[in-house]
């Protein structure tokens, strides 16, 4: 369940941010927001892993205090492009958790996998405002990352879409009532495609999404469907809503962003037009609401909103994904681990597009769903599962087809 807890203070008071993934598809339309008013949002610290040219733009034009780059090799090259202008830098992984520990009001969580598991828990433990696009971390430490949510009093403000839909129209005071969460999904670029497409498909064609721009590991998760499964697993562990009772629906035109059905048959969805600077903002100015260029929504336009149920045999990746979430334990790390290391081997053209899947399940269910104590526990599945899903890519990689 979201904490609702808050250390905001008056709403339209300045809110210090930083922003973890800064240079990213969500991280680039949050400094679009914050420089729109940045009176109202002073900038702590960006953080980026390589795109050394672009961070160090957007912390000049922000005006940030700190600017940090996870890959220790681009340090030299930040320092240089700040030089004169006072403002911080920092390099290397634990930096990039010490930029989440310094006292920002609100934070952006945008880095995307398990790598950005430490510094989130950094802005948790500091009970700050965590507006949440980066789903790995829920999936792979759900349950321990809420514990540390009440724990630290802070605020968790879901940004993916469907979950933004959801917790901006479910009933938190009477959970009980609540009886389906409804996640919708574009489909995907391969939503009407066969196996055989789908066996010989490129990279170009995986990442070229019909209606939302997004980074490249997300893109091939939306082909796969596995980012669907990926979000089953974020609703359950945000709202608490066992697995058997959240459904997945086909919508290709990505007006409703999802659904929450209650006991007496009612059905309340938020919608508007595919464009992520609704959910940022909605985090942004939580519990006010902010003004954002996002096209307004026209229904007359969009005439007609389409609904088909998941294929499961073409995407077989939410059945994985519910396995995941029924077996519990280190299940849901796993597959998320093994997903990484798959897809940025279909990225680096090492495997083909269906090799995706098979990796993934070969993985889970090979290695055990061991209960997960605490973040050590979490992290040596993560690792065991990275391990075991890379050589299952070195075995397959050979015979690759496809992705040229
Ligand atoms: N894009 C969307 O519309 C969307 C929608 C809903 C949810 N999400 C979720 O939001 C997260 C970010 O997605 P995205 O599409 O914005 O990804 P993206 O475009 O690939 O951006 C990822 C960001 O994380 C940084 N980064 C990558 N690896 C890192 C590491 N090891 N350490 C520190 N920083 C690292 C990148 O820096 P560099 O630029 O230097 O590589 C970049 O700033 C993902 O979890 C995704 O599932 C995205």
């Amino acid at each position: 369940m979201v904490v609702t807890t808050t250390n905001a203070g008056a709403t339209t008071a300045a809110r210090r941010v930083t922003i973890l993934g800064s240079t990213g598809s969500v991280g680039t339309q949050t400094v679009d927001l914050v420089s729109r008013d940045p009176e109202r949002f002073p900038v702590e610290a960006l953080t980026a892993n390589r795109n050394v040219a672009l961070l160090a733009e957007q912390a000049k034009r922000l005006n940030a205090r700190l600017a940090v780059v996870a890959d220790p090799a681009g340090h030299a090259e930040l320092r240089e492009r700040l030089a004169g202008t006072g403002i911080e830098t920092a390099a290397g992984p634990q930096a990039v958790v010490e930029a989440a520990s310094r006292p920002a009001d609100w934070v952006m969580a945008a880095i995307v996998g398990a790598a950005g598991l430490e510094p989130t828990l950094a802005a948790v433990r500091r009970g700050a405002i965590v507006a949440f696009a980066n789903k790995e971390v829920l999936v792979c430490a759900g349950d321990l990352m809420m514990e540390e949510v009440r724990a630290h009093g802070a605020t968790l403000l879901p940004v993916d879409s469907e979950h933004s839909a959801i917790y901006q129209v479910f009933d938190f005071e009477r959970t009980e009532s609540v009886s389906r969460l409804i996640l919708t999904a574009s489909g995907g670029p391969f939503r009407t495609k066969d196996r055989a497409f789908m066996a010989a498909a490129t990279r170009e064609q995986a990442v070229a999404h019909p209606t939302w721009d997004m980074g490249a590991k997300i893109s091939v998760d939306s082909a796969t469907m596995m980012n669907k499964g990926l979000e089953l697993i974020e609703a359950h562990v945000l709202f608490g809503i066992p697995e058997e009772r959240i459904d997945v629906l086909i919508h290709p035109q990505s007006v409703i962003h999802s659904l929450v059905e209650y006991v007496d048959g009612s059905v309340l969805a938020q919608l508007g037009t595919p464009d992520m600077r609704t959910p940022i903002a909605y985090a942004l100015g939580w519990p006010s609401r902010i003004a954002t260029p996002a096209e307004r929504l026209d229904l007359t336009k969009a005439a007609t909103l389409t609904f088909e149920a998941p294929d499961p045999l073409r995407f077989p990746a939410l059945r994985l994904a519910r396995a995941a979430l029924q077996s519990g334990g280190g299940a849901p790390t796993i597959l998320s681990a093994a997903n990484e290391v798959a897809v940025q081997a279909f990225l680096d053209r090492r495997i083909g597009f269906l090799d995706i899947e098979s990796i993934v399940e070969g993985t889970l269910t090979a290695l055990p769903h061991r209960p997960l104590r605490d973040l050590a526990a979490v992290r040596e599945a993560d690792a065991e599962a990275r391990r075991d899903a890379a050589a299952r890519v070195s075995a397959c990689g050979a015979s690759a087809v496809g992705n040229p």
